[in-house]
């Protein structure tokens, strides 16, 4: 039986929907570079590594296979247990939005298609909010959460 569009068209991943791993490469890249510029990202860099060559192939193999492409990372480390490996990083709301502040300008610059963009985003923001594992300090967070139109 021939397949409909619609049938088609489920079967093409996120993952190469949006351009495979090239575009995985530069997501990865530009969140790091944020990260390693933005002032608002000072606390969380500091959490990580100062060569963040390794933790950059460890992300890029993660995203690769959350995103529905080959099954990079769990080839290598097994389940991710994601929240579990952040359990060493006082992760609090303030954290989360960093993060988020450096992953939405990220996708901005890397993901052109726009409404794949938005569905990345949203399931990420899920996952950072999930892997707070610290109280807030008094007086709320202090790096603001990230803007943007597109997902007000
Ligand atoms: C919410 C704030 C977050 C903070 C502050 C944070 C921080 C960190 C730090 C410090 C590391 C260790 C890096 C190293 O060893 O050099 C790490 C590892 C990692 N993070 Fe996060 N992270 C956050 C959220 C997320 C989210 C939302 C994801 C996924 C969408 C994620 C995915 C990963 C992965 C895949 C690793 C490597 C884990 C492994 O060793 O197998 N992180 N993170």
């Amino acid at each position: 039986m021939a397949e409909t569009e619609e049938q088609v068209a489920e079967q093409v991943s996120m993952f190469e929907r949006i351009g495979g791993f090239v575009v995985i490469d530069r997501l990865v890249e530009t969140f790091y570079e944020r990260m390693d510029t933005l002032p608002e990202a000072r606390t969380i860099r500091a959490m990580h590594a100062d060569d963040l060559g390794p933790t950059k192939d460890v992300l890029k193999r993660y995203f690769t296979e959350w995103l529905g492409g080959p099954k990079l990372y769990s080839a290598e480390r097994g389940h991710p247990r994601l929240r579990q490996r952040h359990m060493g990083f006082p992760i609090d709301t303030s954290a989360r939005n960093a993060w988020m502040l450096c992953m939405e300008g990220a996708l901005d610059q890397c993901i052109a298609d726009e409404a794949a963009r938005h569905e990345i985003f949203v399931n990420m923001a899920k996952l950072a909010d999930w892997m707070r594992n610290t109280e807030d300090k008094p007086g709320g967070p202090q790096s603001p959460a990230p803007r943007h139109p597109a997902h007000s």
